[in-house]
């Protein structure tokens, strides 16, 4: 069965629709979404700067729109992934009795890095640098998954 991979970030608007984005230009077989721990941008596009930082890079983004994440999301998806341990955190806070749907982080798919985190470029500004983050941890989650 095609495996069903849900991003998750805080607003929806910057690193999990980028993740979502890169991976799905990686690997257009599995089934992606992303979603947001909070309802603050519900219905709206990836946020202008990543879009354009992304798209440069052959990533488009555009057809994306926000959601807020929700327990159901534990059944509907097989992997779940967040962007910060808040996130993770807000994610295990919904968590149905019984499930046992892996949640991870990004960053565990490029150990090489050092990095523990997917840094807000909402905050940090600093878009190519999340998205060289995001594109070598989603090429090691595709490679991951594959194994
Ligand atoms: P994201 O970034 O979690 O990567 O989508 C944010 C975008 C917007 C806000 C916070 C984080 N905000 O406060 O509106």
């Amino acid at each position: 069965m095609t495996h069903r991979i849900l991003f998750v970030c805080l607003g929806n608007i910057c690193r999990s629709p980028a993740a979502e984005g890169a991976f799905r230009a990686r690997a257009p077989h599995f089934a992606t979404d992303s979603a947001g721990t909070s309802g603050w941008h519900i219905g709206d596009p990836p946020y202008g700067p990543m879009q354009a930082a992304a798209r440069a890079r052959g990533i488009p983004l555009d057809d994306l729109r926000a959601r807020q994440f929700i327990a159901e999301d534990f059944h509907r998806f097989d992997t779940i992934i967040g962007m910060d341990t808040s996130n993770v955190a807000d994610i295990e806070d919904l968590r149905p009795e019984g499930s046992d749907t892996p949640v991870h982080l990004l960053t565990d798919f490029a150990p090489h890095t050092g990095a523990d985190h997917v840094p807000d470029p909402y905050y940090t500004r600093d878009f190519d640098g999340v998205l060289d983050l995001i594109e070598t941890a989603v090429e090691g989650l595709h490679r991951h998954l594959s194994a």
